[in-house]
C-alpha cells in the first residue's frame, strides 16, 4: 500500500525505509489499518502533513509487523513503555521480534530484529543555529570529535551523524531525553547507514550473548 524505498539487513537488523508523500487515497486506507488510540492520536495533529505523516508511517508500522507475524495489520497489538518506546502487546506480547522506528519530514525507518533490543533515527541532514550547544550539552567526547572533526561547511553532517548515533541508543535502551551514560560497545553494536539522500541514520542493536561471552 504504502512505498517501500529499501530493505536491507545490517548485522542481524533488517532496516526498511519508506516514504511518507502518498495521495490522499492512500493515507485514507493507511487511515482504516489504524487502532481506535492511533486514530485519536492522528486527529489530534493540527498540521495536515504531519496528521499524514503519522497515519502512513504507523500503518506501514502495522504492515511490516503484520508481515512478520503473519496476520493483518489492522490486528496488530502495540504497547509502550515507560518512556514511551513502542513493543509488541497484548496477544503478541511474547513474541521475541522487536522493533523501533523514526521519522524526519517524509521519510520514515524501521529496524527489526529477534531477541535483541534495536534503536533507529534518522535525521535530514541540515544547518542548526544552536548546534554547538546542543554538542556540547548532550554529546560524549566521541560525538564531540565526530561533529568538531569536518571543516566548518561540514559541521552539518557531522553533527546528525553524532545525533542520530546517540538517539538511535537512547532509542535501543527506551529511555528518555535525560539519559546521560555513555555507548557501551561491548553490549551494543551501532551501525550508520544512509536512509536517502540528504538524510543520515544510525542504528543500535544488542549484541548477542554469544558475542558477549567472548
Ligand atoms: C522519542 C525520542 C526518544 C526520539 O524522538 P525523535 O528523534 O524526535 O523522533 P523519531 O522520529 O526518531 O522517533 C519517534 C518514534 O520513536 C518511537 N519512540 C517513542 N518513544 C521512544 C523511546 N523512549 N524509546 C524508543 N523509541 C521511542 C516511536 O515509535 C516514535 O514514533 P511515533 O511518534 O510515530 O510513535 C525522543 O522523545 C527523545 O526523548 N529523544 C531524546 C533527545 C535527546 O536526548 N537528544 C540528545 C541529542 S542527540
Amino acid at each position: 500500500m504504502c512505498t517501500t524505498v529499501a530493505t536491507g539487513t545490517i548485522a542481524d537488523v533488517e532496516v526498511v525505509t519508506t516514504g511518507l508523500d502518498v495521495q490522499p487515497d492512500a493515507t485514507a486506507a493507511c487511515y482504516d489499518l489504524l487502532s481506535e488510540t492511533e486514530r485519536s492520536r492522528a486527529n489530534r495533529f493540527a498540521s495536515a502533513s504531519d496528521r499524514r505523516r503519522f497515519i502512513v508511517a504507523r500503518a506501514r508500522l502495522r504492515e511490516l509487523l503484520g508481515a512478520r507475524l503473519h496476520v493483518p495489520a489492522a490486528a496488530i497489538e502495540l504497547s509502550s513503555g515507560p518512556n514511551g518506546k513502542p513493543a509488541l502487546g497484548g496477544q503478541f506480547a511474547c513474541s521475541d521480534l522487536r522493533f523501533n522506528t523514526s521519522h524526519c519530514e517524509d521519510v520514515a525507518a524501521y529496524a527489526f530484529a529477534y531477541g535483541r533490543e534495536v534503536g533507529i533515527d534518522i535525521e535530514r541532514v541540515r544547518v542548526m543555529s544552536d548546534a554547538d550547544t546542543l554538542a556540547s550539552r548532550f554529546f560524549s567526547d566521541d560525538g564531540r570529535a565526530t561533529y568538531e572533526a569536518p571543516p566548518a561547511s561540514g559541521r552539518p553532517l557531522g553533527f546528525f551523524r553524532s545525533w542520530t548515533r546517540k538517539e538511535a541508543f537512547i532509542k535501543a535502551l527506551g529511555e528518555g531525553l535525560d539519559y546521560r551514560a555513555g555507548f557501551d560497545a561491548e553490549q551494543w553494536q551501532l551501525m550508520p547507514f544512509t536512509p536517502a539522500a540528504g538524510f543520515v541514520g544510525a542504528v543500535v542493536i544488542e549484541r548477542s550473548p554469544a558475542w558477549q561471552a567472548q
